[in-house]
């Protein structure tokens, strides 16, 4: 037995049962009765969070000085175990980076590790030791808020985002004071809410759950994952803070998770209102045999656990094992040897010089560029520069949902940084307001139109039933092109939104996500060609609300919609295509692909598959290339085409490299018809791709 599990069985022996239900629960720092109950030991987290919406406001209560003073409090109780506090670090603390939706659409893991490692230090420094971060929900509906929380559509591609997530965050050696303990969330299926509505309930077959919902959470676990969060919502009919199947069975035994899960915000006490518990007692009772460790503000466990044992609906056994883990990570942590934050810290770690580097770098990586007519962009030989729309004076608007530790005060505003960046001799003019822009746009040479959604549009229960801009933005984008100067539309917002006809309308079009403290310097050096975008997009754009849910791996039906005739799966007031599809973005120069080659044509336990990719255009620049497959015959359906492999490579004009893919049979396993997860002998499509929609094809046999 491991020093760790020593030690915990020494504490274990000494606590008390009203100890060792402290240790389950966590209450919000804002409610806190006071430091009494921490010198009682009954508290085992602390949540610094002003209530359940915390994501949608901003509130700097988090210092190391408040933690060490509650800390101090809970090493005065008997055994003083220290607290392990914890808040919502989802995308940079004080130095707000794209959110995680756009960060995927770097499709560069190590941006995400960097990004984590330095909100891990950024946050460490105030005190906080846990994040409820990486959010891996798989998101195929755009109207649902939480999509932008996330890496998109893909389960390979949050696979990868979750696990550079989880490296950047924890590090090798969690211990380290600048570290968070990682949260996988929100485990499993929330982002398949029905009709795109935040805790509505979801149906996930079982295929679909195993091979899409759970992956991203099992390279989480893979890769260390300290905790694991249970969703809110009914997963086909047993909400999921209630479901042993998967947090004990799938998670603990299939996949040999270690650490501790806490419920989502009061999901041990809402168990009750799904209505399959008659009271708090019975929710607990049900979550806590489940597998949830630890409750999460609904106070369920702290007031029924001891009744419950009492009563026999819950073992000693079953609550020892659940103190065991919390404890477990509380050592890995290190909080027992290291308490205290230094005070100091937030001096010398937060708003570096280095951070914000790196958030504007992130923000550059991010933007996607989706057309491009005439090579408008990058902006060259315009004197008069009419830059309009609601975000024309935005700080605080760019940074998007969750950022309670962002201040716009930190931003430097999209006024002023383009100000900064345009050349000598280029004249900026600004107006937020349509009637001034209007007026102007007919002495201008270009406009650039800065149009999309508020932050508040966005994240929890910031759920839309249309997928357009917001009111009054399409009517402002035809006005102005009325007027008959280019248009660069750049498009601010955390989620896919349906901009068919505004694009139609622009000559240029900017996917900019939230980009963060510094995503208004790298828009601008962007527009201006100091840096050329390379973002690729991780999630289909749709043409039209009514498409949602929209992904690229679906399957393929019996009447494909690649096929001609009147009776292939459609709409009949729009295609079926998404105006974008997944891994789609563009550059300011052009690749093309040639010459597919694979190792062999049949697969034994490894496939190298390669093309040459080259850069024919007149910018140096970065290409995002994709790998795909295609099961052809299954034992159940499969997907038309799913993404197995990615390469960022940066080329300089006329460059060519062959660029090489090594497919593995695991690559290739899944759910088959009798549940097992493996491989079928048979013939495969390959494809090295731009985007998931095209490419360079191949076959194979395994
Ligand atoms: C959200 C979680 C979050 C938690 C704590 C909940 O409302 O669903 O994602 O981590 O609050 O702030």
């Amino acid at each position: 037995m491991n020093h760790i599990e020593d030690r915990i069985n020494h504490l274990l022996g000494q606590m008390t049962l009203e100890e060792k239900i402290g240790q389950l629960n966590q209450p919000m720092i804002h409610g806190l009765p006071g430091l009494d109950l921490l010198r009682q030991g009954q508290a085992g987290s602390i949540i610094n969070a002003f209530g359940a919406l915390s994501g949608q406001g901003f509130d700097h209560l988090s210092s190391a000085e408040q933690c060490n003073a509650l800390q101090k409090a809970a090493l005065e109780s008997r055994l003083g175990i220290p607290l392990l506090f914890g808040r919502d670090i989802i995308h940079g603390q004080r130095t707000v980076f794209p959110i995680p939706l756009a960060q995927a659409a770097s499709f560069n893991p190590t941006l995400i590790e960097t990004v984590n490692r330095i909100a891990a230090r950024e946050a460490s420094a105030v005190g906080i030791r846990w994040t409820f971060a990486p959010m891996l929900d798989i998101a195929r509906d755009a109207r649902w808020g939480r999509i932008a929380e996330g890496y998109g559509e893909d389960p390979y591609l949050t696979s990868r985002m979750a696990e550079a997530a989880v490296r950047g965050f924890q590090g090798d050696d969690v211990s380290q004071p600048d570290r968070l303990v990682a949260c996988a969330k929100h485990y499993v299926g929330y982002g398949a809410a029905e009709g795109g509505r935040d805790y509505e309930q979801a149906e996930i077959s079982e295929p679909t759950l195993r091979d899409v919902y759970l992956p991203p959470f099992r390279a989480a676990v893979a890769a260390g994952v300290g905790t694991v969060m249970s969703a809110f919502l009914d997963l086909n009919g047993i909400p999921v803070t209630a479901n042993r199947r998967l947090l004990t069975d799938v998670l603990r035994g299939e996949w040999g998770f270690d650490g501790f899960v806490v419920s989502d915000w009061e999901s041990v006490g809402e168990l009750v209102q799904h209505g399959v518990a008659e009271d708090q007692a019975h929710a607990a009772a049900l979550a806590l045999r489940a597998g949830v460790d630890m409750d999460m503000v609904s106070g369920a466990y702290q007031t029924t656990l001891a009744e419950n044992l009492h009563q026999g609906r819950i073992t000693h056994a079953e609550i020892d094992e659940a103190v065991r883990r919390i404890l477990r990570i509380k050592f890995r942590a290190g909080i027992f040897e290291r308490p205290f934050t230094d005070p100091e810290r937030a001096q010398r770690d937060i708003l570096t010089h280095d951070a914000r580097a790196f958030a504007r770098q992130a923000a550059r990586e991010t933007m996607v560029l989706l057309k491009n007519e005439h090579h408008l962009l990058p902006l060259r030989d315009f004197r008069r520069i009419l830059v309009a729309g609601p975000f024309a004076h935005a700080t605080a608007e760019l940074f998007g949902t969750w950022t309670m530790d962002g201040r716009a005060e930190d931003v430097t505003p999209l006024d002023r940084a383009f100000q900064e960046v345009a050349p000598a001799g280029v004249e900026l003019w600004f107006a937020a307001a349509p009637d001034l822009a209007l007026s102007r746009a007919h002495y201008a040479d270009v406009v650039v139109l800065l149009v999309g959604e508020h932050p508040a549009r966005s994240g929890e229960n910031a759920n839309v039933s249309d997928l357009g801009l917001p009111p009054g933005q399409l009517e402002w984008i035809t006005a102005m092109a009325a007027i008959g100067k280019p248009i660069v539309l750049v498009v601010f917002a955390g989620r896919p939104l349906a901009i068919t006809r505004a694009v139609a309308q622009a000559q240029a079009v900017i996917y900019a996500w939230h980009p963060g403290i510094e995503g208004a310097a790298a828009l601008a050096e962007i527009l201006f060609g100091l840096a050329a975008p390379s973002g690729r997009l991780p999630v289909s754009m749709p043409r039209t609300t009514g498409q949602a849910p929209l992904y690229y791996n679906r399957k393929s039906s019996g009447r494909p919609l690649l096929d001609d005739g009147p009776f292939r799966t459609r709409y009949i007031d729009t295609p079926t295509a998404p105006l974008f599809p997944f891994g789609y973005g563009l550059t300011y120069t052009r690749f093309t692909y040639s010459d597919l080659r694979l190792s062999s044509s049949r697969m034994r336990d490894t496939l190298e598959v390669s093309a040459l990719i080259t850069n024919v255009g007149e910018w140096i620049g970065t290409e995002v290339v994709q790998l795909y497959v295609r099961d052809l015959v299954g034992s159940l359906t499969r997907p038309v085409r799913e993404l197995k492999g990615f390469q960022r490579i940066t080329l300089p004009p006329g460059a060519t490299q062959r660029v090489t893919f090594t497919l593995c049979e695991a690559d290739l396993a899944f759910t088959r018809a009798d549940g097992s997860w493996g491989t079928e002998a048979g013939r495969y499509k390959v494809w090295i791709a731009p985007h998931s929609e095209s490419g360079l094809e191949g076959e194979f046999e395994l």
